[in-house]
């Protein structure tokens, strides 16, 4: 992204979604319309998730989703101390917030993402992160360009060809190198996706992975989102030439009171909603 790009003037100014009316369906949805809805999807919405979440994302906070596992206490990406001069690629970085703790503890942090105006709010926020606005699955990078790479829900639930992202990731990093990703927990695809009571009652196929698709009314797609089950997800790893080092399922904590869409304290405390992905490159 030019760095020279104004940051929005009032950015919490969310607009209202024109597509608000858009029909949820379950349907088959390829790469570049999965992309395409995505990129337009955050641009019109990256205002109102900045407004409703910056405020627990925190400035510089790295979060890994929204039960608040804070990676200074959970250290997925090796002990703080370690990240030093390293070389970090976040994916899906949103306003980059991540990326702006990486950089505190001495790393080398470059923020990517696929929104333009996801990107509007990392420069709006500061503090020089290098910015990239490009694909997941087509990384601007030469091969062995970073140390480590990060995504906390960035990318990859979106994706319809998530084995083609973790080879990108793979060719990027250097031998040895960690990837670490947040992602909804598979199990939750079996629910609706509503915080109270409702949610808890199974009404899908956990083994159902036809994508969830909102479309406009030429039938298309404006928002997409691409289910694997907990196998899927270690198979695309292990495809992507990726050793599985933990699966970590974060407990929603007590202090924790604040719902985030279907993310709630009911459910959190009763099924896990995030899956973690810490991986070494083999
Ligand atoms: C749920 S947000 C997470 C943002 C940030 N990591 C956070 O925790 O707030 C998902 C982000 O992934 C980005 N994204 C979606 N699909 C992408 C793709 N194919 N390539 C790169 N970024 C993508 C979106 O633009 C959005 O900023």
């Amino acid at each position: 992204m030019n760095q020279e790009d104004d940051a929005p003037e009032d950015a919490y100014a969310a607009d209202p979604d024109p597509l608000d009316d858009a029909e949820a369906t379950r349907r088959d949805a390829g790469e570049a319309e999965s992309s395409r809805a995505s990129r337009s999807w955050w641009d019109r919405n990256a205002d109102e998730y900045q407004s409703e979440h910056g405020a627990f994302l925190g400035d510089d906070r790295f979060v890994w989703g929204p039960e608040g596992l804070d990676e200074a206490d959970a250290a997925l990406l090796g002990p703080a101390a370690s990240l030093k001069d390293k070389d970090v690629l976040e994916i899906g970085a949103g306003a980059a917030q991540c990326s702006r703790w990486l950089a505190a503890q001495g790393a080398r942090p470059v923020a990517l993402d696929l929104s333009h105006r996801q990107l509007q709010h990392a420069l709006r926020i500061g503090d020089g992160i290098p910015l990239v606005e490009a694909d997941a699955g087509r990384l601007p990078f030469r091969d062995g360009s970073f140390d480590l790479a990060c995504s906390a829900y960035g990318a990859v639930p979106f994706v319809a060809d998530p084995v083609g992202v973790m080879r990108e990731v793979h060719r990027v990093l250097r031998p040895g190198g960690r990837w670490v990703f947040s992602v909804t927990h598979p199990m939750r695809w079996a629910f609706p996706d509503e915080p109270g009571p409702e949610g808890l009652t199974v009404s899908a196929s956990y083994f159902d992975r036809t994508p969830y698709v909102e479309q406009d009314e030429r039938g298309r797609a404006v928002y997409v989102e691409h289910h694997r089950t907990l196998g899927d997800r270690v198979r695309d790893v292990v495809a992507g030439g990726f050793r599985l080092l933990d699966l970590v399922e974060p407990e929603w904590p007590e202090w924790n009171s604040q719902e985030w869409g279907g993310w709630s304290p009911l459910r959190g405390n009763l099924i896990p909603g995030t899956a973690i992905f810490v991986c070494e490159r083999v």
